[in-house]
């Protein structure tokens, strides 16, 4: 069934999403919690592919921070597992979708069977130009920024830059996702209202949206909402309103 498009008119061009709610998913179910992140799978699946029919061209979603490896051993492996599998399953539908699928964190942490799904899916997929996936897995924030610290200070120290000329732009080149716009929309579900170490950098004057709904139960017409929610907000950047509407006249 072809989704239908969303209301309102103005899309953002990148949306970073919080998958949050799949374990109280689970349990609301007397499910494993395994139960909830597979249930969570089928959810992403369905998003990705309305990004992809009303023509959103970046997607961000956070998988697997860097915090959840304290999670109990055996669900973290169950996830690992489903991460493989997943994208074992879904490279194929997502290429011929047009989808470039890029992942940001760290992967050394990842067994070497995981890293070489990862790699192939990105490789396969690399020339697609629709949606710009990324998946966060075992990202963090705080990770991103310090990576690009230590980019930034080995340029200072192999003497292509001083500290002195060292600009924001710097860094911000040398953060993931630095070729992408940066996020307009940012939505979490499961009702926290926090960023737990996500996009810290990029989401400095992205629109954040929290809504309630667990995320497998997150849908079409939720995202609608998040989209409605974004049309509604003035994007002043610092400036007053006043300014902006000289701008747009
Ligand atoms: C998000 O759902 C998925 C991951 C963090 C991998 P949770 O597993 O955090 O679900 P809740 O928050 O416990 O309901
Ligand atoms: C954030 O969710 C990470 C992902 C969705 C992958 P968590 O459920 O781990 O976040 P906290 O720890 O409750 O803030
Ligand atoms: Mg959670």
């Amino acid at each position: 069934m072809e989704p239908d498009k969303p209301v309102s008119r103005q899309l953002p061009r990148h949306v970073a999403i919080i998958m949050d709610g799949n374990g109280r998913w689970a349990k609301q179910r007397n499910q494993a919690r395994h139960a909830g992140h597979r249930a969570g799978v089928e959810a992403t699946r369905a998003i990705i592919e309305y990004c992809v029919c009303t023509s959103i061209p970046c997607l961000t979603l956070f998988a697997f921070s860097s915090e959840n490896w304290q999670r109990p051993k055996h669900e973290v492996s169950l996830l690992m597992e489903l991460f493989v599998q997943s994208l074992k399953r879904e490279t194929d539908k997502l290429n011929s979708n047009g989808v470039c699928v890029r992942f940001i964190g760290d992967r050394s942490a990842f067994s070497a069977r995981l890293q070489k799904q990862i790699a192939e899916t990105e490789q396969f997929t690399q020339d697609n130009t629709t949606l710009t996936l990324n998946i966060a897995a075992n990202y963090g924030g705080r990770w991103d920024i310090t990576q690009a610290a230590r980019a930034v200070a080995q340029q200072v120290e192999s003497g292509t830059l001083s500290a002195a000329e060292l600009t924001e732009q710097h860094l911000t080149d040398a953060m993931c996702l630095a070729d992408l716009p940066e996020p307009d929309l940012f939505i979490r579900t499961g009702g926290e209202k926090r960023i737990s170490n996500f996009l810290l950098w990029q989401l400095a004057y992205t629109e954040l949206y929290f809504c309630d709904v667990l995320w497998p139960d997150f849908n079409q017409q939720y995202f609608d909402e998040a989209i409605v929610f974004y049309n509604q907000r003035e994007r002043r950047f610092g400036m007053t309103s006043e300014q902006l509407t000289q701008v747009q006249n």
